[in-house]
Formats: C-alpha cells, structure tokens, sequence
C-alpha cells in the first residue's frame, strides 16, 4: 500500500480538544489557493507557483502535519527561504491572514476557524522574525563578496 492511501476522508487530528479531518484541512487549503490565485495583490508573490494542484497538496500536507498528523507523503518545506525569495513583507502578510481567516470562517465550525486562526498567526509572526533574520544574513554575505 503506498503511503498516499493511509488518508482518507475520515483521518483525524485533535488540535486543544478540537478535532480536524483531513478534509476540513484540504477543502481550507484548497479553497484558499484558488482565492490567491485570482487575488491582485497576492497573485504576485505566487507568481513562482505554476503547478496550483501540487502546491495545494503540499500545503495540505503541510498543515496536516503541524496539527500533529502522520505524515504521508514525501516532503521537505523550506519556507524562510522561499517566503524572502517571493518578497515576503508585513503588508503580504496582513492581506494573506484576512483571506485566510476569511476562508476558516466559510469552511469551518466557529471553535475550529478560532484555533486556526491563532495559530497562522502565531506562524506569521514567526515567518515575519526569521525573514528578517535571513534577510541580514542574506544581504551581509552579498555585500562581503562585492567587496
Ligand atoms: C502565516 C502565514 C503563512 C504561512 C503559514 C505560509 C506557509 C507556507 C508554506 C509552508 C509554504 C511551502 C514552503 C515550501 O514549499 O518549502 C509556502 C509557500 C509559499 N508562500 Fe507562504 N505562508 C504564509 C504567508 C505567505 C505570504 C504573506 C506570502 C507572500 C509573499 C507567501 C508566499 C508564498 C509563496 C510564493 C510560496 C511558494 C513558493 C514556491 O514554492 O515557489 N506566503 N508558504
């Protein structure tokens, strides 16, 4: 049996007490990748992303497994990296939390949209304090080999 066919539609993981179906996460992950597709402002930093249907499986994955889940397919995320490279921002990041809590609030109960909610922000402030990191360290090794 391959991996991919330990999921199915009923698998699931607690999240403080609440529980979260596979499907509840695809269907989020699914539905907000197609709002940022057509987005104006976001559609630009995803311009990178040319295979949706594969992002939208990884990003499943990828939630899957920080609510506790098994993993099931093979995959190594490298989000500091990627997320400077799109030209990662405050002002992205602000607009990308509003369409995703917009999308927890059409496609969830209210307690399960909540902790979602809290916890893409907690990762946005995460993402905001490596960037910078990443960005100095970035930006001092290109200065010392121009010099
Ligand atoms: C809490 C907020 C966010 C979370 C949790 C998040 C999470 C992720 C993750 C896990 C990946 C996959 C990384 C990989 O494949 O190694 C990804 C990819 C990506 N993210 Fe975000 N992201 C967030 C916000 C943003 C924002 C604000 C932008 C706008 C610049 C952005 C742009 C992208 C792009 C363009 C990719 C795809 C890169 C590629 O594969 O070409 N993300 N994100």
């Amino acid at each position: 049996m391959s991996k991919d066919q330990e999921i199915n539609e009923t698998s699931a993981v607690q999240v403080n007490g609440i529980v979260f179906s596979h499907k509840d996460i695809s269907k989020v992950v699914d539905a907000f990748y197609r709002k940022v597709e057509h987005d104006p402002i976001l559609k630009v930093p995803f311009r990178s992303v040319h295979d949706w249907p594969e992002h939208i499986k990884r990003l499943t994955h990828f939630w899957w497994i920080r609510f506790g889940g098994k993993p099931y397919m093979f995959s190594h995320y490298n989000p500091v990296t990627k997320h400077y490279f799109a030209g990662f921002n405050q002002e992205f990041l602000s607009h990308w939390l509003n369409l995703f809590h917009q999308t927890l609030n059409e496609k969830l109960s209210p307690q399960q949209a909540m902790i979602w909610k809290t916890i893409s922000e907690q990762m946005g402030q995460g993402l905001s304090i490596r960037n910078e990191h990443f960005k100095k360290e970035y930006e001092n090794k290109r200065f010392k080999s121009n010099r």
